[in-house]
């Protein structure tokens, strides 16, 4: 087992990644024998993992409750929220209690959100499932739900106290959410290392069949680059908001095609297209360079076209309505290069939908 930090003065917390380390002594540090805590998890996940975590919590001698959410994005809403805040209160946990999220980005969302506001804050843990949540969701302390008019609309910042990566439990996710959660890990790749997209180049069929080497060192590549971003800019001021590559494009395709019709991975795969061609149009971006990140998301099996019925101008409202905007500007995040992405304001409107018409 590795462990990295998020420096973060009092709020620092591990993360413990490995294989198989669910089994390990310790493993839900801060939690000590005699402690209560909420399992949050879905149906799918009821299935398939929760009573193994279920059992070593219980070795671990923590006194845990547990509640069971639909699965998908379309739950990602207030009214599931409020299901685990009502859990709470019936079960009667108090302040000390810990919410431990096991899941991927919805679930890790949701009970997130419900730790930040249960009697003004209680503690988190994250146990991701997904290799979205893996290599993104679980980490940095974003927390918060749906709107129908705009993706992660309401939410808060609240960072968990560890996160627990078993690699392991990516034996059971479907692939195209596997190669979903691949759209993330190039997007790192793009804003901040050029080595590790030619590393991605060249073991992408490793990392595809689960080869342990490969994809362990893919996991803990991506948690150290956001784990230092976090460490920069925990509230997303400036930095931070290199993350958001493909985002602003990827939310829109997200809210238009309905929630959970498109996976968040699918979308931000096209999303980077528009980006890196927006770039390439404005001259940021060498055509090579753009070539390359279109490549890799084809070779990988993503999506590299938006919804055939979505036209470019309807883009434009759920753009708006990003969170990065300022004084009803758009900002968008641009690779100028492959390892390196900067944020900009005011890009042309007819540029923006030129990029968008490219990849419709
Ligand atoms: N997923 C982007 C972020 O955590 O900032």
């Amino acid at each position: 087992m590795e462990r990295l930090k998020v420096v973060l003065g009092a709020r620092s917390y591990p993360i413990s990644i490995g294989f198989d380390i669910i089994q390990e002594d310790n493993i839900f540090w801060p939690l000590k024998p005699g402690n209560l805590a909420m399992l949050v998890t879905n149906k799918t996940l009821a299935n398939l993992l929760k009573d193994r975590v279920l059992f070593h919590l219980r070795k671990s001698g923590i006194k845990i409750d547990q509640i069971i959410l639909s699965d998908g994005e379309q739950y990602k809403t207030l009214n599931e929220m409020e299901l685990i805040l009502s859990a709470l209160l019936e079960k009667q946990h108090g302040r000390d209690t810990t919410l431990i999220a096991l899941g991927g980005g919805v679930i890790g969302d949701l009970a997130g959100f419900a730790a930040s506001i249960y009697q003004r804050g209680v503690r988190f843990i994250q146990i991701p499932t997904t290799l979205l949540s893996q290599v993104d969701a679980a980490v940095g302390g974003k927390t918060g739900v749906n709107h129908l008019l705009g993706k992660n609309m309401i939410g808060s910042f609240w960072q968990p106290s560890s996160v627990i990566i078993d690699i392991h439990f990516l034996k059971s996710l479907p692939y195209n959410e596997l190669i979903s959660g691949m759209a993330e890990v190039i997007k790192y790749a793009i804003i901040l290392d050029q080595q590790f997209f030619c590393w991605l180049e060249d073991n992408l069929k490793e990392i595809l069949l689960l080869d342990h080497q490969a994809m362990s060192y893919c996991i803990k590549k991506c948690c150290a680059l956001k784990s230092q971003l976090i460490s920069l800019d925990e509230r997303e001021k400036n930095l931070r908001a290199l993350l958001n590559l493909g985002h602003t494009y990827g939310h829109a395709i997200e809210v238009h095609a309905g929630y959970g019709n498109w996976l968040h991975g699918e979308a931000v795969s096209v999303g980077i297209v528009m980006a890196a061609r927006t770039s390439e149009l404005l001259g940021y971006l060498k055509k090579s360079d753009f070539r390359r990140i279109l490549t890799l998301l084809k070779r990988i099996g993503l999506p590299v076209k938006g919804p055939k019925n979505m036209s470019a101008a309807s883009y434009i409202p759920y753009m708006m309505r990003d969170k990065k905007v300022i004084s009803g500007e758009i900002r968008l995040v641009l690779p100028v290069s492959i390892g390196k992405a900067k944020i900009y304001n005011n890009v042309d409107k007819n540029i923006i939908l030129s990029a968008i018409k490219y990849s419709q």
